[in-house]
């Protein structure tokens, strides 16, 4: 049971839209084309700094939190210095993007690139590579969405003071905000301050799994110790809310009526769904969202985090004051949204008599992954889960203009380029977010994680998203078209889609000419 009646007399009418809903998913998702979407939605591909650029340690970019991550082996003892080297292979990549028919293309600054060390005077060759990347962008027709902080804060400001977790961030976070509006803005129209700032608390701050890894026992799932998992995820969400509303309003001062562009912060999403039709589970369900995306969307909407989470978390969930509640409300122009998978969600209320709290304990549920998540497994073709929360941001938030920033299937690196599983995957998805848009969702926008295979947080070259194998022994580091970058681009043409098309091109003879990379 996906949708929730909200009372047993709407019961069936709810029931009779449930199966409309489901009726109309089956026929468009079955088979559609690009033209079923309105004309100005656009559709890309997405990357961050980090992950593609490699060249980190070279021409006057100074370490973030990230490369101290990887490089202490959290990625099965791989890192970012060589990556895709996007830096240098920009132009090709460009290139690959226009034959596969992108709109868009959405990647991020590496702060220490363009600010080393976080403050103080840009680089001029970081200047000069972000803005040969927008230029050559632009110059193929392809619009720039661009990130501002994609986990890798300037390691510096993290042994300055903390980094997210003082409150000079908000200073600094906003000045290298500036300097990009400043720098790049007169191309740049969509800008993301900070990507999902919730998993970026979880991980970093509760679990200690991703950068900056803090955590304390018992909530550390790696060997850190350092962090107080207790309270600083919220202090961390506190900060880049602050920073994101910070710099949003230089922004909408400074830069919005020359430079006409638009701001956003991106959140991930799990498709919620409740394990049991218990009013128990169903209460839950909706704790969770208000925990994962009400954490972040609430105080931008309504200028407050949920009740949920001020009740359970109390004293240790900061408060706005009223100036900071205002600054915050409104601060933006679109959210975009990370989605890959559903989650089932069972009440867990009786954990709150633990004497130790962190995120999880004060959420009060118990999340059931489903087997994916806890290994290389590929993800479950449900987009009716993606659906769903799309709609909740209609009920529930006001209905914002939504970018779909990432989404798309994981499989093993070295598999193979015939990666049926992520056409089947994207073609659900696609069509999910076509079911969506007919209901009334306000997206704006589609992009595949990843367009090349990219360096993982967790995961190295392991496992992989992209459209493109990056041949990681090659010296040229070549890319190749895999089967789902020949659906996307088919799909971008214009061609109408379906999973037997996809089949047929499986039979492409220039992916055939590859197979020797796998054996
Ligand atoms: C945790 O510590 C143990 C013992 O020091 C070590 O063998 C193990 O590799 C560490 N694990 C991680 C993820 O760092
Ligand atoms: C975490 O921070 C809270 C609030 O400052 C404090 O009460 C608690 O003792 C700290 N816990 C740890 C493990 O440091
Ligand atoms: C989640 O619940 C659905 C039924 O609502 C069930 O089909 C699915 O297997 C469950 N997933 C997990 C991971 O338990
Ligand atoms: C793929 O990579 C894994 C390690 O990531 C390795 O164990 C495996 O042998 C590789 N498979 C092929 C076909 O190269």
């Amino acid at each position: 049971m996906i949708m929730e009646p909200e009372t047993s007399c709407f019961a069936f009418m709810f029931i009779t839209i449930l199966l409309m809903n489901l009726y109309v998913g089956v026929l468009s998702a079955d088979k559609y084309s690009r033209d079923e979407f309105p004309a100005d939605f656009v559709f890309g591909a997405a990357t961050s700094a980090y992950q593609v650029e490699g060249v980190a340690k070279e021409d006057g970019r100074t370490p973030s939190i990230w490369d101290t991550f990887a490089h202490a082996g959290y990625a099965y003892g791989a890192n970012g210095d060589v990556a895709c080297d996007e830096y240098h292979k920009y132009k090709e990549d460009v290139r690959l993007m226009v034959e596969t028919g992108l709109d868009a293309y959405r990647f991020s600054i590496s702060w220490s690139r363009l600010i080393p060390n976080g403050r103080g005077p840009l680089n001029p060759k970081g200047l000069q590579y972000y803005n040969n990347l927008i230029n050559e962008l632009i110059i193929n027709g392809i619009q720039p969405h661009v990130t501002l902080h994609n986990y890798d804060l300037p390691q510096a400001l993290e042994d300055e003071y903390g980094g997210w977790l003082g409150r000079d961030i908000i200073e600094d976070f906003t000045n290298y905000a500036d300097a990009c509006f400043r720098e790049f803005g007169d191309r740049v129209l969509y800008w993301t301050t900070v990507n999902e700032p919730n998993v970026f608390a979880i991980g970093g701050y509760d679990q200690g799994i991703t950068p900056p890894q803090r955590c304390s026992p018992p909530f550390c799932v790696t060997n850190s110790t350092r962090g107080n998992s207790t309270y600083e995820p919220y202090l961390v969400v506190h900060h880049i809310l602050l920073a994101h509303s910070s710099a949003a309003r230089l922004y909408r001062i400074k830069y919005r009526d020359n430079q006409h562009g638009f701001i956003g912060i991106s959140v991930y999403t799990f498709g919620c769904i409740p394990q049991t039709n218990t009013e128990k589970d169903r209460v839950a369900t909706q704790r969770v969202r208000d925990f994962f995306l009400g954490w972040i969307v609430e105080p931008l909407v309504y200028g407050d985090y949920p009740i949920s989470m001020r009740t359970n978390a109390g004293a240790r969930i900061p408060t706005f004051t009223d100036r900071e509640s205002e600054l915050v409300k409104g601060s933006y122009d679109f959210i975009g949204v990370i989605h890959y998978i559903n989650i089932n969600v069972t009440d867990n209320a009786d954990i709150l008599n633990n004497k130790l709290r962190d995120f999880n304990v004060d959420m009060a549920a118990k999340i059931i992954y489903g087997r994916e998540f806890y290994s290389d497994e590929e993800y479950p073709v449900t987009p009716l889960g993606l659906q769903q929360e799309l709609n909740k941001f209609k009920l529930l938030y006001g209905n914002p203009p939504l970018f779909i920033y990432e989404n798309g299937q994981r499989t093993a690196r070295n598999s193979t380029l015939h990666d049926v599983s992520r056409v089947k995957y994207l073609h659900g998805y696609i069509g999910g977010v076509l079911d969506a848009l007919r209901n009334g969702a306000n997206v704006k926008g589609y992009f595949v994680w990843s367009f090349l295979d990219v360096f993982e947080l967790l995961s190295g070259y392991k496992s992989s998203f992209g459209l493109y194998y990056v041949d990681e022994d090659d010296p040229e580091l070549k890319r190749y078209p895999k089967l789902s970058a020949k659906w996307y681009m088919q799909f971008l043409r214009g061609r109408s889609t379906s999973i037997v098309g996809a089949i047929e091109l499986n039979k492409d003879p220039s992916l055939v000419s590859v197979g020797h990379l796998f054996h």
